[in-house]
């Protein structure tokens, strides 16, 4: 009896192939180096700060809104930009965006009270998300905030407020509906098609503490389908006209949330980003167009445009620079290197195959490259696979874009969360969050008295 047979059966197992290869052949890195941002030498700007670094650009972020603005100016007025703080909420980063007039669009009392803190006032605040409680509620009104409704609970909150108030308060309702093009997020909001939307538009009307003055959706994000907008917002003002021709109110804002996609590499999309991913000139041009067909035959004042682009906005303007700690082979015959930046730093490691360049160019064969993290955790990978050549302990790496949901979303997880800089306009730079301490994480422990010493 041969020793396979003595072995016994074994499962298989399926290991998946990661690779950089997409159908038309193209690998995804490039051969260019990041030596700059903005002028301001990558390795210089880590010796100073340190690294791991995010490297902030104030030019790329008042760019970027400025174009989003302005894309959807050209066929629509008014427009208004709404800051979704969740996507980056670094105070720095809020502020530049409030000095370019966006609003602040919150989810939870922290970020309203961070949009108040940095000196938003109530009225350019976008109250959205599912769980307000009274407190924040109660100081939300009291400021005149915009409260965008997510279910009847909270509607029936507002309404007792307003009540007590002895006040008329207005609000705007979120709807969720399927477009066809996006899988709906139904979680949020009142659904159009069930009839939802219409029963708590109808509870409004009869309410003499509510007045129905918005209306707001967000059908996703990364959406790479201008059509899905399009649909979105017919669908919307098919609500809106229905609404008004009940009586007793006048929308005067369409919130049609954010969605827009960045140029970034989501995984599970083969094409270059440069190809998979519409201009934003183009997604503004069938929203607007969408939305002048549906404004036909309504001879009522043009409700404001409110557009919540996080992820189209900040992306490109943050990156993250971080060092080989060391290299090895792996078992396959693969070269890898570990970096002092993680997915604890960038999470959406986890969704995308960030672009990753050297800030130095490199001599040698390029091989696809594992890239792990610090953490001593399996899933910290920050790349599967990309074309490198080969490392050395010390080489320093540029990730970009890595600017939406990474400073909000990133870990105080086995590593200190690193620093990030802001180069300035004028070309000078700051750091606009420190780099955390032991202090910083000890601070919210308590010890009892019986564990001051560690001799019982
Ligand atoms: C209500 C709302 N507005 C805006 C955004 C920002 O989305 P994006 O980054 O896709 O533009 C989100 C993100 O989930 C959201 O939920």
């Amino acid at each position: 009896m041969s020793r396979d047979i003595k072995r016994g059966w074994e499962p298989p197992y399926i290991t998946p192939h990661r690779h950089d290869n997409n159908k038309f052949g193209r690998r995804a890195s490039r051969d260019n180096c990041c030596q700059r941002i903005d002028g301001i030498d990558v390795d210089y700007l880590m010796e100073r700060y340190g690294s791991p670094l995010f490297i902030a650009s104030e030019r790329r972020l008042r760019e970027n809104v400025r174009r989003v603005r302005t894309a959807f100016e050209r066929h629509y007025q008014p427009v208004v930009h709404g800051w979704s703080y969740k996507t980056n909420y670094t105070s720095a980063v809020c502020s530049i965006l409030a000095q370019e007039g966006s609003w602040a669009e919150v989810v939870s009392a922290f970020e309203y009270e961070k949009a108040r803190a940095l000196g938003v006032p109530g009225e350019r605040i976008i109250f959205n998300g599912p769980c307000k409680k009274r407190p924040i509620l109660e100081r939300a009104i009291a400021e005149r905030a915009r409260l965008h409704v997510d279910h009847l609970d909270e509607l029936e909150l507002i309404e007792r407020i307003a009540r007590e108030r002895g006040e008329v308060v207005p609000v705007t309702l979120r709807l969720n509906f399927n477009t066809g093009y996006t899988d709906p997020w139904s979680r949020f909001g009142f659904n159009l098609e069930s009839g939802q939307a219409h029963s708590a538009a109808t509870r409004i009307k009869r309410s003499p503490n509510l007045h129905l003055t918005g209306l707001h959706s967000h059908i996703g994000t990364f959406i790479l389908e201008t059509r899905a907008f399009a649909e979105q917002v017919r669908l919307m003002c098919g609500f809106m006209k229905a609404v008004e021709a009940d009586g007793g109110c006048l929308i005067d804002t369409i919130d049609i949330g954010g969605g827009l996609p960045s140029r970034n590499a989501l995984q599970g999309i083969y094409l270059p980003p440069e190809q998979a991913v519409p201009a934003v000139e183009e997604f503004a041009a069938a929203i607007c167009a969408a939305l002048e067909e549906g404004l036909t035959d309504r001879d009522l004042p043009r409700p404001t445009l409110i557009i919540e682009s996080g992820r189209a906005v900040v992306d490109d303007a943050i990156s993250l620079a971080t060092t080989v700690v060391g290299t090895k082979r792996l078992p396959d015959g693969r070269p890898a290197a570990v970096l002092d930046a993680g997915i604890n730093a960038m999470l959406t490691a986890l969704w995308y195959h960030h672009p990753v360049k050297l800030t130095k160019p490199k001599e040698g064969d390029r091989e696809d490259t594992v890239l792990y993290g610090p953490m001593c955790m399996n899933i910290d990978v920050m790349r599967h696979s990309v074309q490198l050549p080969p490392l050395n302990a010390g080489d320093t790496l540029v990730f970009n874009p890595v600017g939406a949901y990474n400073n909000t979303q990133w870990l105080q997880f086995i590593e200190y969360r690193p620093a990030i800089v802001l180069v300035h306009a004028d070309g000078d730079h700051s750091v606009i969050r420190e780099a955390e301490v032991l202090a910083d994480m000890n601070r919210h422990d308590r010890l009892p008295p019986h564990l001051q010493s560690l001799t019982p």
